[in-house]
């Protein structure tokens, strides 16, 4: 149905509370990116926060492969799938509501927006910032205040993203997930409570290996990140952007990197290959 006719209760507990589990997920040539990876993140999310899971995995296939369909002649093959889980509708209480309140399910399809051609040229800026979340930012929830205070205070500052340091170490973007090239080695955070694990960052980490691209897992200081010789922001919707400027300063000559570029072609044939398979 078009999204001005969908109707849900001011009472969902997605709404009053933000008690919700959400995915993206883009569509290349109308086929689902990852669809079993992000799967298995829902599921676990939705067991995270003790949540029914409103539908088993085959079901799940069909219902999104049905929306892509669906939205093909409105928006073309190339989607950007959003579905949330909410605990339901229930009066106002913050313990969960009685078992047999269903949970709400919410899923829509907009056109995948292609990337400007500027960041192959330019890259994109960056700040550093504390991260102000709470302390399971594994969980791909909707309660986002935190994301959402973080990212526009990168667009106050001129930039597209906040990247998180939480005790002395680099985490993730307020929306992506980080990668440092330092020494040569392609570097990203270790998957843990405090960031979330991407589905766009574990493929990058597969074409490392699979291009013979030097990798790791390993924690990343502020000093690390400012000295890095590439810095990427990775996710679903914004693939891998190359950041160029760090807190108003160049990372080494402000042009995105040659590993950056490697990257982006493997990137590119992987998703060629989806469109085509
Ligand atoms: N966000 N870290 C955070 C905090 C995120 O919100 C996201 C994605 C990622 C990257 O995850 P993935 O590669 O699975 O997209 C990392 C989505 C796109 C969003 O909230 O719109």
């Amino acid at each position: 149905m078009p999204v001005s006719e969908a109707r849900i209760s001011p009472l969902d507990r997605g709404f009053i509370f933000g008690d919700g589990i959400y995915e993206v997920i883009p569509a290349y040539g109308g086929k689902l990116f990852r669809l079993d990876e992000h799967l298995r993140r829902l599921a676990n999310n939705l067991t995270a926060v003790k949540m029914k899971p409103p539908l088993a995995t085959e079901a799940w296939k069909q219902v999104l492969n049905e929306i892509v369909l669906r939205n093909l002649p409105i928006h073309g093959s190339e989607q950007s799938i959003y579905l949330q889980v909410t605990r339901g509708v229930a009066e106002r209480d913050h313990g969960f509501p009685d078992s047999h309140v269903e949970p709400t399910l919410f899923i829509m399809s907009t056109p995948l927006k292609a990337l400007p051609e500027s960041i192959a040229r330019e890259g994109v800026a960056a700040i550093t910032h504390e991260d102000i979340r709470w302390k399971n930012c594994h969980i791909k929830c909707t309660s986002l205040l935190g994301n959402i205070l973080l990212r526009q205070q990168a667009y106050d500052e001129h930039a597209v993203e906040a990247i998180l340091i939480r005790d002395g170490e680099v985490t993730e973007g307020a929306a992506s997930n980080l990668f440092a090239l330092i020494d040569g080695i392609l570097i990203t955070p270790p998957k843990g409570p405090l960031l979330l694990p991407g589905i766009t960052r574990d493929l990058i980490l597969e074409l490392a290996q699979q291009h013979n691209i030097p990798s790791c897992e390993a924690f990343i200081t502020p000093a690390q990140l400012k000295d890095a010789e590439e810095i990427w922001l990775t996710s679903s919707t914004k693939e891998i952007l190359p950041v160029t400027t760090l807190d108003g300063v160049a990372v080494r000559n402000g042009k995105p990197g040659k590993v950056w570029q490697q990257m982006t072609q493997h990137y590119q044939q992987y998703k060629q290959q989806l469109r085509n398979a």
